[in-house]
């Protein structure tokens, strides 16, 4: 058997085993889509949302890129916030991070990946923004640490800025932001306590009226 044909085999045993243990499994899943976080994350295989927050299909709606980076002209994460907040009224939007990122070290060093250096680019401009407090720290692997957490915070701060979540604050104080890192070698999720819920912390420049 084919790797990929393997997937499938799976997704077979997978049904089994959830109609055995609840008949209206997929009935129940197919009635309503109701999830109540977004959740935006590394496309890393080692990172996935519902596996590692031991959630059911329904209850995260996800959206995945290099880096889990929320970028201003990104229409794809635009559309996912848009619906997420506005259509499906999720109470909280979760940017999560992860420890040995590879977008995270790469954009940290000078070298060349192609094309996926102009999407890199956007990490380097978190970089920039606290480049003092991160050529600090003497060890690589410890830099690229805070600088994954560092990214987190900013996509946060980005969130924050867009109309979608401002006007959504103005309306009923809804979503709460959250920035997390997952750490791929333990397996635990870190809260990096910078939740938000209106625009005390954001800059004013960035704040609609
Ligand atoms: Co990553």
């Amino acid at each position: 058997m084919e790797s990929y044909q393997k997937l499938i085999e799976n997704n077979k045993n997978w049904v089994k085993q959830k109609l055995d243990l609840d008949p209206n499994f997929f009935a129940d899943l197919a009635s309503e889509h109701k999830p109540e976080f977004l959740w935006i994350g590394c496309s890393d295989s080692r990172v996935p949302a519902d596996q590692i927050t031991n959630t059911k299909p329904g209850q995260i709606f996800v959206h995945r890129n290099i880096a889990n980076l929320v970028v201003h002209t990104d229409i794809n994460l635009l559309s996912v916030l848009h619906y997420a907040v506005d259509v499906l009224k999720v109470k909280h939007v979760i940017v999560c991070g992860h420890y040995e990122c590879g977008g995270i070290a790469a954009a940290m060093s000078n070298k060349s990946f192609g094309f996926i250096d102009n999407w890199l680019t956007n990490i380097k401009d978190v970089y920039r923004l606290y480049q003092a407090e991160l050529d600090a720290i003497p060890s690589i692997r410890e830099r690229q640490r805070r600088l994954v957490e560092i990214s987190v915070i900013e996509q946060v701060n980005n969130l924050s800025k867009t109309s979608v979540i401002q006007e959504a604050w103005k309306r009923n104080n809804m979503p709460v932001l959250h920035g997390w890192v997952y750490d791929v070698g333990d397996g635990l999720i870190h809260d990096l306590n910078v939740m938000r819920s209106d625009t005390n912390e954001v800059q004013n420049i960035y704040i609609f009226d």
